[in-house]
């Protein structure tokens, strides 16, 4: 197992589960099969995540721009997720867990939407780790509703436009309201955000692997961690050893 340092760790990770189709093409069967592959990763992931003592994992499950695959591919992943949030209920109940959403969730299928209600309601007074599915989400989509959500409060007098700042910002886009990302992982050997949490990941490490998604195992998520706990952090501004710049940073 890589050196992970339990007082260091990333408070919110956040993972682009990549490579389900792929995985699948790769054995010769259909992409649906990688995904519900990929479904065990998330089962494992959540569980690995929490009993490192993580605070938030933020995974993105459907994109706003996943509507335009084919109709059956669409189907099965709702269908996937309506299983994991039947299958997890007790999962996330015994280990501490909160659900949350985000993302244009009137979207949903009733049958999920449902189910998917039904689980933050329970799980919304546990504190041990807030996992939240990202689903119908685009990350400039969550910034032009935050958006519209300001201008209204404008509109109606409630809000100076000059007092909209980051602080405001950060309050209006549901996708921060457990912190800023600290650690965006991406599976699947592409390196792009691909319209995720663009507010939130600014100042975001990056940790991409060649991984496919189904493949991703605890020992990934260790070693991305680890990896994050090499890095210097130091969102735009100087290094400082005892009191000294050493190094001017072009953020
Ligand atoms: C990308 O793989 C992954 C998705 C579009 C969805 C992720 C869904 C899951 C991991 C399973 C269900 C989720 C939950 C929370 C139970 P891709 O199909 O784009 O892979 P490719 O790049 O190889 O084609």
């Amino acid at each position: 197992m890589p050196l992970v340092d339990l007082q260091r760790l990333p408070k919110h990770v956040a993972i682009i589960m990549d490579g389900n189709g792929r995985w699948a093409q790769a054995q010769g069967r259909v992409r649906s099969v990688g995904h519900r592959e990929g479904s065990h990763s998330v089962r494992r992931i959540v569980r690995a995540a929490r009993r490192l003592g993580i605070d938030a994992l933020t995974l993105f499950a459907f994109s706003e721009q996943n509507w335009f695959r084919p109709a059956h591919e669409i189907a099965a992943l709702m269908e996937l997720l309506r299983d994991y949030l039947l299958s997890e209920r007790e999962e996330l109940l015994d280990n501490g867990i909160r659900l949350r959403a985000v993302g244009r969730l009137p979207k949903l299928p009733d049958r999920v939407r449902s189910v998917l209600d039904e689980r933050i309601a329970e799980t919304a007074a546990n504190r041990g780790m807030t996992l939240t599915l990202a689903l119908s989400y685009g990350g400039r989509e969550e910034i032009v509703d935050a958006a519209r959500r300001l201008a209204a409060r404008v509109r109606c007098g409630e809000l100076e436009p000059d007092a909209i700042d980051e602080e405001l910002l950060d309050a209006a886009i549901p996708s921060v309201d457990v912190g800023r990302v600290d650690l965006l992982i991406r599976t699947g050997g592409e390196q792009r955000i691909s319209n995720f949490l663009l507010w939130g990941a600014a100042y975001a490490e990056l940790y991409f692997t060649e991984r496919l998604w189904p493949d991703f195992d605890e020992e990934d998520l260790y070693q991305a961690i680890a990896a994050y706990q090499q890095r210097d952090r130091r969102f735009g501004r100087v290094a400082l050893v005892t009191g000294t710049e050493v190094a001017k940073v072009g953020e």
